[in-house]
């Protein structure tokens, strides 16, 4: 069954990263439009490569998510001064989280100056100086306006850039109009087409999705534990429920994505280590809905439906709908008891991590309520243990990838002197 066309999977990506901030994703669609005309006008690669490619590009600042935080929106100077750290951190994701961790490279490299490029030993380090010139293109043409001047880097030429590279751009500029194209939002469309082209199979669209669960980590690395043990508690339950395998696989994909709306969420309101005002809690409940615009229409329904009914209560006190029981099927009500399960089992920004009786006593609790289905609830309490260790295990895999990840930061940090 297909969960997701491969074209979805590229503009969910976009979308997803747009919660975060916006123009910095329109700079990557920017650049991945103008590398794909200067690779396509080059000849080297297939359309399919080049769809590869485009999504690459797209993404190629993502590591400012995670480095820039309170800053995101002074792009001049990371993007022209300070650019180690994004590039070290995007280049680090893309090698532990991405389903692509041969491109990610191209990430640690798009701001090296092309002297010392042409001595790294790199197969796509092309792409990493065509993105270079291209970013620069857009950051100073949207920052000078008028006085942008699509010759001002050629005393650059051989030095920082890549000399073959602007003259390329020149060339395809001249031919195909890029910046009339950019200004009149046609580049969008074109895009659009180009996404056409993407295949991934089964496997990589699964992986993709799951890095796009870990972009949670540029609000929290907690919300990404948490986003995971939902997942296996949902998946240990439905195999203890004997659910069929087409249900076990959409709750898993619907967990998966169940929270990506926390993106657009404020970091202050996320790890607030209080209790949150009602406007707060107004502001963090729009998470549900935030998640469903972008998913909708990218996602089979079934799955959409899955996750979005996750705050929602089998007495009709949940939200956004205030589903009752009789509105909801299995899948559903599955999450449901697994994301009460992650927030009791798992720490708090205001309170540690509960222990079993407790956790049984307010699951127990919540049955009494008619909030939480009872048959699902004991399903997960008879084999509370077994789960639990599941849970952690996996929990500590994703713990040590972090580690290995922010330490190799560190250390690549220091050697570039960030
Ligand atoms: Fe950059
Ligand atoms: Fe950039
Ligand atoms: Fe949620």
């Amino acid at each position: 069954m297909e969960y997701i066309k491969s074209k979805d999977i590229y503009l969910l990506a976009r979308d997803i990263l747009k919660l975060v901030h916006p123009r910095l994703m329109d700079h990557g669609s920017k650049v991945a439009y103008m590398v794909y005309m200067m690779l396509r006008e080059r000849g080297r690669f297939e359309e399919f490569e080049l769809a590869d490619i485009v999504m690459l590009c797209t993404m190629h600042d993502i590591g400012a998510y995670r480095t820039e935080k309170g800053q995101i929106s002074d792009m001049l100077r990371y993007e022209s001064r300070d650019s180690m750290a994004h590039s070290i951190y995007g280049y680090l994701f893309f090698k532990y989280l991405s389903p692509v961790p041969d491109l990610a490279k191209v990430i640690m490299y798009h701001h090296m100056d092309y002297e010392q490029l042409q001595k790294v030993d790199y197969e796509y380090k092309q792409i990493a100086a065509y993105i270079n010139i291209a970013e620069k293109m857009d950051i100073y043409s949207t920052s000078m306006g008028n006085q942008f001047d699509l010759y001002m880097f050629e005393p650059m030429s051989g030095t920082k850039l890549s000399s073959d590279g602007l003259e390329l751009f020149y060339q395809v500029e001249s031919k195909y109009g890029i910046f009339e194209k950019i200004k009149s939002g046609e580049y969008k469309r074109e895009l659009d087409d180009i996404a056409g082209y993407m295949i991934f199979s089964n496997e990589d669209k699964k992986k993709f999705l799951e890095m796009l669960m870990y972009c949670l980590g540029f609000r929290s690395q907690s919300m990404v534990v948490d986003n995971i043990t939902t997942v296996c508690v949902c998946e240990d339950i439905a195999r203890e429920m004997n659910l069929p395998d087409a249900e076990r696989e959409l709750l898993y994909y619907g967990a998966l994505i169940h929270d990506i709306g926390m993106l657009a969420i404020p970091q202050e309101i996320i790890e607030a280590p209080r209790k949150l005002e009602a406007e707060e809690v107004r502001q963090l409940r729009t998470h549900v809905e935030i998640g469903e615009q972008v998913l909708r229409d990218r996602m089979k329904s079934d799955v959409v439906n899955i996750a979005m009914a996750h705050h929602e209560r089998c007495d009709g006190s949940g939200y956004p709908h205030r589903l009752k029981d009789m509105q909801m099927n299995t899948p559903q009500r599955i999450l449901q008891v697994a994301d009460v399960v992650t927030a009791l089992v798992n720490p708090r920004s205001y309170r540690p991590d509960l222990p079993k009786e407790k956790v049984i006593a307010i699951l127990s609790d919540e049955i009494a309520k008619h909030k939480l289905k009872k048959q699902i609830v004991i399903t997960f309490i008879s084999s509370y243990d077994r789960i639990m260790k599941r849970v952690r295990e996996e929990s500590a895999g994703i713990m040590k990838t972090y580690e290995t990840l922010n330490m190799q930061y560190e250390l690549i940090g220091k050697k570039y002197k960030i």
